[in-house]
């Protein structure tokens, strides 16, 4: 069921992205078609720019600008260039909280040459979330999101 819509998920991703090289369109294409197929909390890329992850295209409610290398979930994402799953937001130390309401996130680096240049964040409002094949999933939306940015 979430593998199929997952599946239905990335041909979209692709064809938004596909001729596409602006980043943040793409970007911000991504987080429309991730909120709209899952109804997660929030969705959203954080870019990184020199020493913090900035706020980049969103889809949900407001959310903290910036984000410190190793900080939070974002952060420690960035830092260890993996991916992050959080069942339970209160047991993560140092986890953010923009907003009272998520309970588990999950955090996906963008890798360009071996480097982080962003993160897609998303948080949901029921704890346990995701698992394995949000992770496989999203780092294939986020190899295609490196790839369409490769050619910029
Ligand atoms: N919870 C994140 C901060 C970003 S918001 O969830 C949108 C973190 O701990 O890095």
């Amino acid at each position: 069921m979430k593998e199929e819509l997952y599946r239905t998920v990335v041909q979209q991703v692709k064809a938004v992205t596909e001729g596409e090289t602006d980043i943040i369109a793409n970007m911000a294409n991504i987080t429309a078609i991730l909120y709209d197929a899952f109804g997660f909390w929030w969705v959203g890329f954080y870019r990184v720019q020199d020493d913090d992850l900035v706020l980049g295209p969103f889809q949900g409610p407001v959310a903290c600008t910036r984000i410190r290398k190793g900080k939070g979930v974002c952060g420690t994402s960035w830092e260890r260039k993996l991916t992050v799953i959080v069942p339970d937001v209160n047991k993560f130390p140092g986890h953010i909280a923009c907003s009272a309401v998520s309970k588990s996130e999950i955090v996906v680096p963008v890798l360009r040459n071996g480097e982080v240049i962003a993160v897609l964040d998303i948080d949901s409002k029921d704890f346990n979330t995701f698992d394995e094949t949000d992770k496989v999933y999203l780092e294939r939306i986020s190899s295609l999101l490196a790839m369409a940015d490769a050619f910029s």
